[in-house]
């Protein structure tokens, strides 16, 4: 098995090397195009413009394996001998590891072929727009009876599964707030509307929707990430802009938010004398794991790691995840593989300094072998 780690490790780390962000991941198209012909596995290209679908078998229960490829818009600080070459651009969400992991389960699959047939998605752009939809668009799921798909967890040590029954993620929602005054002299605020001002107090005002309209039993955040407005210090700003997103784990508090965000809105509007606008961004529907692929998953999980190893972790996360899209199709799980590096200082996800313990990286493959298999097994035991 030695091997296996090290030619998903040299993968891993070539990929590393050369981040690229979503629906340009052309050279990772192109390696993994390259590692599945290595193997005898057909595949095709270029679904859903930068996308690989790989083609084990041609009988049977056929059960899926996800891997997103992307990476994101950070310059990489960690410093490894293998960090990305390009300024910008970094691997910062282990998706180097998810391919490498895709790719091992490939290999130890088409060494021992299951009674069945296995599809192997490699999917474009999961952290920008979404790649999953357009992939689904172009027929990718068709024929396919159950899919699985996992994300390396810097929270948990290497070798730990991590199992969440029911919701996995939430929805994620965007929106943006167009404040629109009266620009004026900054010594002579009474002939200006300030959009600066009315920006800065819908911030705090917004915040009170989680606090008082919502549901305290019901998770929600609302996050304004971005604020720009104004030009220089002696003019009253004409116009303002929030950028914002809203996480929630059902669609009553989900409808619930925009209706306050709205109404927010339309108040400040008549307070201030100013015209606002609020628009909201579709983002990806929660991801909801189906009751039986989970129990395949945890099964599966047992066999790989042990049961002492195979955490239930029972809460969602409030970050999306556009798996989500295929789960609203066909049924299927999302899992997470600790990859928590020992002894150091273990950054997070998304962090210009994150990386995780490679050990990960055979951890999952054998269980994305494992869980195929044994719901390949599954479904043909069913069929007869
Ligand atoms: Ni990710």
């Amino acid at each position: 098995m030695a091997a296996l780690l090290d030619w998903m490790r040299e993968i891993r780390r070539e990929i590393h090397r050369q981040p690229e962000l979503g629906f340009n991941e052309h050279k990772t198209a192109a390696l993994i195009a390259a590692k599945l012909q290595g193997l005898g596995i057909d595949f095709k290209t270029g679904v859903a413009q930068t996308g690989v679908v790989g083609y084990l078998g041609t009988e049977g229960p056929t059960v899926a394996l996800r891997a997103d490829m992307d990476a994101l818009p950070l310059t990489e600080c960690t410093g490894l001998p293998f960090a990305s070459e390009t300024p910008g651009v970094m691997h910062a969400c282990g998706h180097d590891g998810h391919v490498a992991i895709a790719l091992g389960a490939a290999r130890i699959l088409k060494e021992d072929p299951p009674k069945g047939s296995v599809v192997f998605i490699f999917q474009p752009n999961e952290e920008g727009s979404g790649g999953a939809k357009p992939m689904i668009e172009e027929g990718v799921i068709n024929g396919i009876d159950a899919i699985f798909a996992g994300h390396i967890d810097p929270r948990y040590d290497a070798g730990k599964i991590v199992l969440t029954p029911g919701v996995n993620n939430a929805y994620t929602d965007g929106f943006h707030i167009e404040i629109t005054g009266r620009g004026g002299h900054a010594a002579r605020p009474h002939e200006a509307i300030d959009a600066v001002v009315i920006a800065c107090s819908m911030v705090m005002q917004i915040q009170a929707i989680i606090s008082r309209n919502v549901d305290p039993l019901k998770p929600a955040v609302i996050t304004i990430g971005q604020i720009t407005g104004g030009t220089v210090n002696n003019i009253i700003a004409e116009h303002a802009l929030l950028w914002g997103t809203i996480r929630t784990l059902d669609d009553g508090t989900r409808q619930r938010i925009f209706e306050r965000l709205r109404a927010v809105a339309s108040a400040f509007a008549a307070m201030y004398g100013a015209l606002i606008e609020v628009k909201f961004h579709d983002g990806y529907p929660p991801l909801i794991n189906h009751a039986r692929q989970y129990e395949t998953a945890e099964a599966a999980a047992q066999a790989t790691v042990g049961r002492d190893n195979v955490i239930i972790h029972p809460t969602p996360s409030m970050g999306g995840e556009d798996f989500a899209f295929f789960l609203e199709k066909i049924p299927g799980c999302f899992i997470r593989f600790g990859g928590r590096k020992a002894g150091v200082e273990q950054f997070p996800l998304h962090n210009p300094h994150f990386d995780f313990d490679e050990a990960a990286l055979i951890t999952a493959a054998e269980f994305m072998a494992k869980v195929v298999r044994m719901e390949i097994e599954k479904l043909a035991a069913e069929a007869v």
